[in-house]
C-alpha cells in the first residue's frame, strides 16, 4: 500500500496570516517550526481574500504563505470557504441568506449565512472550489483539504426557502414514489394534512399550533442529506483536480444537523474540534467524559483514527469567557484526543485575533505574539509526544462495549421528547459515563454496523423500530451477544408513526421476554426501586472502583422520566418498583435467549441504580476494565499489530493514582502509578 502524503503528520495548527502584516509571517513559521508544527490548515473563511470580486480570484498570498512555510518544514492543508461567502455576492443574490423557522430572512455579518441548497451559491462555490483546486493540484506542499467548516453549525434551523421547499419535495418524491404513499406514511389524514402532490407540501415553517411528527422527522433527514450533498459537490471537485490530496472536514462530535456517518463516507478520514473549556467557569470532571466521547464519537464515524483539526489552545470566548486553563492543561486535553484515536492535533489557533467576533478565543500566542506559557506548554508537550506518534499511528483501541448512536432516534425523541427533560443525547451519555468512569473503552457504532465483535451492546431509546432492525437485535443476542434496551423502545414505525399490532416493545418484546401495558411518565419524581435482584457478588465484578462517587447506596436506587410496567413474559425481574401505584412490578429485566441476553431497562437509571446495573452488565459480560483509578484520572488504550499503549491522564489539579498495569513498559512518566497534576503517563506492551 503507498504510503498517505499524511502519514507522520502529527501536530498543527489553524493560521490566519491574512490577519497579520506580511512583515510577520517569517516570525510566525520560525515560531512554528521552533514548536514541533508541521502543518497548517488555512484559508477556510477567506473568501473575499481569495475572490474580492466578482471572478477576480487572487490566491497568490495564499501561495506565499504556503512557500514561505514551507521553507519552515511545514505543511499546509487548505479549507474551502464557503462557510464565508462575502458582501458583494450577497448584496447581488440577496436570495443566497437563509430562511428562519419565523421566515425570516438571516442577515450578513456572522458566518454560515448560507442556503445550501441555493443553485447561485453552488455555482459560485463551483467556481472558487474549482479555481482553488486547479491553482493548488501540483503544490508539493498543500497536502489535504478541509471542506467549509463545521457543517450544520450556526443556524438553529437549516434554511427553509422556496429552493430548500422544492429540494424537499424532490427528496419525498424520490423516497415515496407516489403522494398516496406519503400521505400513508405521514399519516396526513390526521387534521385534513393530505396533500394532492408533492408540490404542495411546504417546507416545516412555524405553524400555528403542533406539527406533523412524521414530516418533521423527514426534514431533519432532508436537511442532513442536503448537508451531505452540499459536501458532495466540493469533493468532487477536488478529487477531479487533486487526486493525490487528502479530504476531511472538522466536524463537532454529537452536533444533529448532519449524519457525520454519511458525512463521513466519501472523506478520507474523519476531524474533530475539541474545546474541553468550552465556556464553562471551570472544567469540572463532570465533563470529562463528555470530552471523551466526543472523541469515541469520532473514531466511530469511520471506524478509524481521525484528526482533531481544532484542538484548544487557550481560553475560549466569545462575548464572555472560560477560565485560564491551569498549568499543563491543554498538554493534558491534547493528550486525552490521541488517547482516544486522533493520529494529529491541529491547535486553534496560532495567534489570539484581535478583530471580529473571536477576539478572546485564544490561540497559542496571545493578542501580542509574544510566546509565553501556552506556548511552552505544547511546545513541551510536542516534543515529547513526537517521537513516540509514528509508531501510534493507526492504532485503535479494541472495545468489548459499543453503544448504538442513531440520528433518527435522536431527531423523532427530539421531535416528541415525551418527559419535558427527555433526551436522547443525555440518556446516550449516562451508560457512557458509567464505562468511562470505570476505564471501560466504548465504541460508538451505528445500527447498520457489525454488532458480532461486542460482548456487550447498548442501545438506548430504540424508539423507532424496522424489521430490519429489530432482526439485527434478535441475531445479535442469538449469536451470544449482551443487548441493553432501554424504555421507549419500539414504539413507533420508519415514519415516526405510533405501531399498534402489539404491546410495546413491540417485536422485541419476545427478545426481552416482556410486555408492557402501562406507563407512567415521571414529571417532577422519581420512582423508587427494589434492586435486591440487581446484586452481584463484588467478586465477579472485575472493575474497581476506588472513586468516591457520592452516590447513596442500594435503598437509594431510583428511576426518572419514564416507568414502563412490564408483565413478565419469560424474563426475570433484576429490579422492581417499590413505589407508585405499580410498586412490586418488574422495572428491569434479563431474558436469557439464544447464546446470549437482552436485558430491558424500564426507567432512566439514576446514578446508584445506574451503578448497580453496570456492574451487573459488566460482570455477566466479562469485560475488562483497563484498571481503577483515582476520580478524573482516565485509562485509555490503542492497540496495533500486538502491541499497545496505554495511556493514563490526570485531569486534577492535585496528584492522582492509578493500578499500575500489569505485564506493561512505562516509556513516560517516573513514578508509576502516581500522576502530577495534568500529567500522563505512557505505558507499552510489546507484541
Ligand atoms: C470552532 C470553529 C472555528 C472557531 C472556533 C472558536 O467551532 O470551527 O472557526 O470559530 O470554533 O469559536
Ligand atoms: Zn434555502
Amino acid at each position: 500500500m503507498m504510503a498517505k502524503n499524511y502519514q507522520g503528520i502529527h501536530f498543527g495548527t489553524d493560521y490566519y496570516p491574512e490577519h497579520w502584516p506580511r512583515e510577520r509571517w517569517e516570525t510566525d513559521a520560525r515560531l512554528m517550526q521552533e514548536m514541533g508544527i508541521q502543518v497548517v490548515r488555512m484559508a477556510e473563511f477567506s473568501w473575499h481574500k481569495m475572490e474580492p470580486r466578482e471572478g477576480q480570484y487572487d490566491f497568490d498570498w495564499l501561495e506565499e504563505a504556503i512557500t514561505l512555510l514551507a521553507q519552515y518544514g511545514i505543511k499546509s492543508i487548505l479549507g474551502t470557504p464557503s462557510a464565508a461567502p462575502p458582501a458583494w455576492m450577497i448584496n447581488k443574490h440577496p436570495d443566497i441568506l437563509p430562511i428562519d423557522r419565523q421566515g425570516r430572512r438571516r442577515g450578513f455579518g456572522g458566518r454560515h449565512h448560507d442556503c445550501q441548497s441555493n443553485a447561485t451559491y453552488r455555482k459560485y462555490i463551483t467556481g472558487m472550489v474549482t479555481a482553488m483546486a486547479k491553482r493548488f493540484a501540483d503544490n508539493p506542499n498543500v497536502i489535504g483539504w478541509q471542506t467549509d467548516n463545521e457543517l450544520g453549525n450556526s443556524h438553529g434551523d437549516l434554511c427553509m426557502c422556496d429552493s430548500c421547499r422544492r429540494s424537499f419535495q424532490g427528496w419525498l418524491e424520490k423516497k415515496y414514489g407516489t403522494i398516496e404513499a406519503l400521505n400513508a406514511a405521514w399519516g396526513t389524514h390526521f387534521w385534513s394534512q393530505e396533500y394532492n402532490s408533492f408540490e404542495e407540501i411546504f417546507a416545516p415553517l412555524i405553524t400555528v399550533t403542533g406539527e406533523n411528527p412524521s414530516t418533521m422527522l423527514d426534514w431533519k433527514c432532508f436537511c442532513s442529506d442536503l448537508i451531505v450533498d452540499f459536501q458532495q459537490m466540493q469533493i468532487d471537485i477536488i478529487r477531479k483536480y487533486c487526486p493525490n490530496h487528502f479530504i476531511t472536514h472538522n466536524c463537532m462530535a454529537f452536533a444533529d444537523k448532519v449524519n457525520y456517518f454519511d458525512l463521513n463516507k466519501e472523506l478520507d478520514f474523519a476531524s474533530h474540534d475539541q474545546y474541553p473549556g468550552g465556556f464553562y467557569a471551570v472544567m469540572p470532571h463532570e465533563y470529562n467524559h463528555d470530552m471523551a466521547a466526543n472523541l469515541d464519537i469520532t473514531r466511530g464515524f469511520k471506524h478509524q483514527t481521525f484528526w482533531i483539526m481544532e484542538q484548544e489552545s487557550g481560553i475560549t470566548g466569545w462575548e464572555i469567557m472560560g477560565r485560564a486553563t491551569r498549568p499543563g492543561q491543554l498538554a493534558a486535553w491534547a493528550e486525552q484526543s490521541i488517547a482516544h484515536g486522533a493520529d494529529a492535533i491541529v491547535f486553534f489557533r496560532w495567534r489570539t485575533c484581535t478583530a471580529g467576533t473571536e477576539q478572546y478565543w485564544h490561540g497559542i500566542l496571545p493578542h501580542s505574539g509574544n510566546p509565553g506559557r501556552r506556548y511552552d506548554e505544547l511546545k513541551q508537550m510536542i516534543a515529547r509526544m513526537q517521537p513516540v506518534m509514528d509508531e501510534i499511528e493507526g492504532s485503535m483501541p479494541r472495545s468489548e462495549v459499543a453503544i448504538v448512536f442513531s440520528y433518527r432516534q435522536e431527531y423523532a425523541i427530539q421531535i416528541q421528547p415525551q418527559h419535558p427533560d427527555l433526551n436522547y443525547l443525555t440518556q446516550v451519555k449516562k451508560y457512557y459515563k458509567e464505562l468511562y468512569r470505570r476505564n471501560v473503552p466504548v465504541d460508538f457504532v451505528q445500527d447498520t454496523d457489525d454488532f458480532g465483535k461486542y460482548k456487550l451492546l447498548i442501545a438506548p431509546l430504540q424508539y423507532l423500530m424496522t424489521p430490519e432492525l429489530a432482526q439485527r437485535y434478535f441475531d445479535y443476542v442469538k449469536g451470544g451477544g449482551r443487548l441493553v434496551l432501554t424504555m421507549r423502545t419500539g414504539v413507533k414505525d420508519a415514519h415516526n408513526i405510533c405501531m399498534s399490532d402489539r404491546e410495546l416493545p413491540g417485536t422485541l418484546g419476545e427478545l426481552c421476554g416482556i410486555e408492557i401495558c402501562d406507563y407512567d411518565c415521571l414529571r417532577d419524581v422519581l420512582v423508587k426501586l427494589d434492586t435486591s435482584n440487581l446484586q452481584v457478588e463484588s467478586a465477579q465484578v472485575n472493575v474497581i472502583s476506588e472513586r468516591e462517587t457520592g452516590v447513596e447506596s442500594a435503598a437509594g436506587c431510583a428511576g426518572s422520566k419514564w416507568a414502563d410496567i412490564i408483565t413478565l413474559k419469560g424474563a426475570e425481574s433484576l429490579a422492581d418498583y417499590a413505589s407508585e401505584y405499580y410498586a412490586g412490578s418488574p422495572c428491569i429485566t434479563q431474558n436469557h435467549y439464544g447464546d446470549g441476553a437482552a436485558y430491558y431497562v424500564g426507567t432512566e437509571p439514576e446514578e446508584a441504580l445506574m451503578e448497580q446495573l453496570m456492574d451487573k452488565l459488566l460482570a455477566d459480560a466479562e469485560v475488562k476494565s483497563l484498571g481503577a483509578s483515582e476520580p478524573g484520572v482516565e485509562l485509555a488504550i490503542r492497540e496495533k499489530d500486538g502491541s499497545k499503549w496505554l495511556f493514563a491522564i490526570n485531569f486534577n489539579e492535585e496528584a492522582a493514582t492509578y493500578e499500575v498495569p500489569a505485564d506493561f513498559e512505562i516509556v513516560q512518566g517516573e513514578v508509576k502509578g502516581t500522576l502530577k497534576p495534568y500529567e500522563m503517563h505512557l505505558y507499552k506492551k510489546f507484541s
